[in-house]
């Protein structure tokens, strides 16, 4: 994989990378369709990565689809397709992790104990391997572009890292590989979390501004769909995931992450100015 970037990028040609677990929907698409804009050549990756997945997590039945992935790549017009196996990206004896001191605990973090440890490590394992000009993410999980965002800085990478809107299905659910094992009336209900998180988001605009006032909001309207199991709703500012004391007097972002049935959904919403 490296040989092949490395003649493109000694050919003059730019190298975009979009990083993936697989189980490719519209919203991946998208990137794909992005980075097609920013460089010559496109590389994508599908790796289900072990290490991201805590001991009770859902690695085992993740959904893993690599032929059908594989056509649809294709006939965008991918130029590779990354996809190793487990016991090359961590052959035996393998010892070295990337965190981050500051943000990997809270939010998903503190419910995903070693989550993003896992994510930050193999992403930087494979911005080694493939050393693209660009690397592409969804802010679906915005935590985890923040955070990558940061170790491309704070690590020295060479990459711009994009983050991309969040593509949803036309009544408002938030795209994702997890959605495939909804119930269909887990997924019927599954739009609720993101029209409450629009609630706050009006509010805001109203000219409410005080956080646990916004917080509430979402609260009481989720109340109405027992079937949810919210694990967290936060507001954080937007470029650093920092907390709001009482007002929200700067560019935040609500995140959310609830379980519906046996798939943990997340989302955000980044909040218009008061
Ligand atoms: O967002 C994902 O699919 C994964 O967390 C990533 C970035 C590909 C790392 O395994």
């Amino acid at each position: 994989m490296r040989q092949l970037s490395r003649e493109w990028r000694a050919a003059g040609e730019k190298v975009a990378f979009v990083p993936t677990m697989g189980a490719l929907h519209d919203g991946h698409l998208a990137l794909v369709k992005e980075a097609q804009k920013k460089a010559e050549r496109v590389v994508v990756s599908i790796f289900v990565n072990p290490i991201q997945f805590g001991p009770k997590e859902d690695f085992a039945s993740y959904p893993r689809m690599l032929q059908a992935d594989s056509e649809k790549l294709s006939s965008l017009g991918v130029n590779a397709l990354f996809a190793p196996n487990a016991a090359d990206m961590y052959p035996a004896g393998y010892e070295t992790y990337v965190f981050n001191e500051k943000r990997s605990d809270i939010l998903c973090g503190h419910f995903r104990p070693g989550h993003f440890q896992g994510v930050l490590t193999v992403v930087c394992k494979l911005f080694h391997i493939v050393e693209p000009d660009f690397a592409l993410f969804g802010k679906k999980d915005y935590q985890q572009f923040t955070l990558l965002k940061k170790m491309a800085q704070d690590l020295c990478f060479p990459i711009e890292v994009i983050g991309c809107p969040t593509l949803r299905d036309p009544d408002g659910l938030a795209m994702s590989s997890r959605n495939l094992r909804l119930t269909p009336e887990e997924r019927a209900l599954a739009p609720e979390l993101h029209r409450a998180m629009q609630m706050v988001n009006e509010a805001l605009k109203g000219g409410e501004t005080q956080r646990k006032v916004l917080l509430d909001i979402f609260a009481e309207q989720m109340k109405h769909f027992p079937a949810f199991r919210v694990e967290y709703a936060e507001i954080r500012g937007a470029s650093d995931l920092a907390d709001f004391s009482e007002a929200i007097d700067r560019p935040a972002v609500l995140l959310v992450a609830a379980h519906l049935g046996s798939v943990r959904l997340i989302d955000n919403l980044e909040l218009s100015s008061p």
